[in-house]
């Protein structure tokens, strides 16, 4: 069985104290919890005090976006092993938002790939179609060519650290999941790609989380579903109560 993986994607809110007091909030409500990793992903600036926080807790770090280059002239961007110091073990790669906003490609995806394994920390890979590829029905196309080309030479021994996320570009922030059947259906695909590309035993492996308008009142249904593995969480994640409340039911639903 997969350990289930619940991501909190903290995005571009709390800065510094807040940060510190919504991590210490769900260290006392979660600090029990034992065969669900949990991580938490806030801002840069917030890291490194967040870290603190979280030693010796069952809670682990994880950054929203790294740069593939291990140093050097490259304004404004951080690397892998900074990351690595300032105490993650997660990163994620290729959220739609900055696939949207700030040209992220499958290619780029493919290069912070390739540095975050070689840092040793563990890679969450955001996949997923928008509306307009939904409705023109080419949703498995569209996940096909971003993990076929996102994964581009990554080994089968590497593979194994992978984490992969839906995440339906319609259905973030938006408060429209996907219903349990309609992401278990692209949790199969991904799966079934993966056999593909390296082998089922690997395949079985790898965990895949659902991410977009995840809440306490859907988490059960979606984690009832045999490939959805885990939750990435945007919203929800940014309160104490709505963030444990997935958690445990999640903890529930798999036990
Ligand atoms: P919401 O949960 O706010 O829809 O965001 C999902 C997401 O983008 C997580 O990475």
């Amino acid at each position: 069985m997969r350990r289930l993986i619940i991501a909190g994607n903290w995005k571009m809110y709390k800065n510094i104290s807040e940060s510190l007091e919504l991590t210490n909030g769900l260290k006392r409500e979660l600090y029990d919890i034992e065969n669900i990793d949990i991580v938490l992903c806030p801002v840069f600036t917030s890291l490194a005090s967040v870290s603190e926080v979280l030693t010796d807790s069952n809670i682990q770090l994880g950054a929203q976006d790294v740069y593939w280059q291990k140093e050097g002239a490259f304004t404004g961007e951080i690397s892998a092993s900074m990351l690595k110091d300032a105490g993650c073990l997660f990163v994620i790669i290729g959220h739609s938002e900055r696939r949207q906003y700030f040209s992220e490609s499958n290619q780029s995806v493919n290069q912070k790939l390739k540095a975050v394994l070689e840092s040793g920390m563990a890679p969450i890979v955001c996949v997923g179609e928008t509306l307009k590829q939904r409705e023109a029905n080419k949703t498995l196309d569209i996940i096909k060519e971003q993990l076929q080309e996102g994964l581009e030479g990554i080994s089968a021994e590497d593979a194994g650290r992978l984490i992969i996320a839906y995440e339906p570009v319609w259905a973030i922030g938006t408060g429209k999941n996907a219903t349990a059947t309609q992401a278990e259906e692209v949790h199969a695909y991904i799966r079934s790609l993966l056999e593909k590309i390296y082998t089922k035993d690997i395949a079985a492996s790898i965990r895949i989380q659902y991410g977009g308008s995840v809440k306490p009142g859907n988490i059960e249904e979606l984690m009832q579903q045999p490939d959805i593995d885990g939750a990435l969480v945007g919203g929800a994640s940014l309160n104490v109560d709505s963030f444990s409340e997935i958690i445990k039911i999640s903890q529930r639903v798999r036990k």
